[in-house]
């Protein structure tokens, strides 16, 4: 049974499309063992609670600096020693020890087709907002391992979408997240629970 612990700063709607997965049964051989959110008021954390999982909340605001923070998150994973980390729309960049000791054990959904629009300052409505802005006709969604760079680690899964003429961005973050990521997120955490992928030479392969 894969452990994992899914990562949140907002809404949660890919929490969500992970919980509802679960209980479909399009997740298998899986157990959501905590969620932990930055944000106090993250709508993700009642989520976690109204399903039973422990919500933990881990503010860089109660800490007085960023070395506190980490030390305090690093603790709490170190305990939890999950399987997986699931990084499902959580904004704060994660310790640089975390992705060294959780190696090929975090993963991160981005809404965008990386490496276009990804990177520092890209996270979020900021995404559509550009995609808006250049004027690309194809968007999407990326599900990556999480190494020590920024949007940077092997590729799991991306999904193409179309942006629409009319488009806002919160028209097309909806539907980025409809057509792409809530789909995208669910398949990557099944398919590493039951052993579906490996990364050989910096590259996922399914096996
Ligand atoms: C999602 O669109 C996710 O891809 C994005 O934040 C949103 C969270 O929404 N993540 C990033 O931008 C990471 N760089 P949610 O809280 O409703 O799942």
């Amino acid at each position: 049974m894969l452990r994992a612990v899914v990562c949140v700063s907002g809404g949660g709607t890919n929490l969500q499309a992970i919980l509802d997965a679960v209980k479909e049964g399009r997740i298998t051989n899986t157990k959501i063992e905590a969620v932990i959110s930055n944000n106090a008021g993250a709508y993700a954390l009642t989520r976690a609670k109204e399903n039973q999982i422990p919500a933990v909340l881990l503010s860089p605001k109660e800490y007085p600096d960023r070395a506190g923070y980490h030390a305090a998150f690093m603790e709490k994973m170190r305990e939890l020693s999950p399987d997986l980390i699931v990084l499902a729309g959580f904004l704060v960049r994660i310790p640089k020890e975390m992705t060294t000791e959780f190696e090929g054990k975090i993963i991160n959904i981005h809404p965008s087709l990386i490496p276009s629009f990804s990177g520092v300052g890209y996270y979020g409505l900021k995404v559509h907002e550009a995609v808006l802005a250049r004027g690309v006709k194809v968007t999407g969604a990326t599900v990556h391992f999480v190494d020590a760079g920024m949007d940077e680690g092997p590729i799991i899964a991306q999904k193409a979408v179309c942006v629409a003429e009319n488009d806002t961005p919160e028209s097309l973050q909806r539907r980025v997240m409809e057509e792409a990521e809530w789909i995208l997120l669910p398949q990557a955490i099944d398919d590493i629970a039951n052993n579906r992928l490996t990364v050989r030479d910096g590259y996922v392969r399914k096996v």
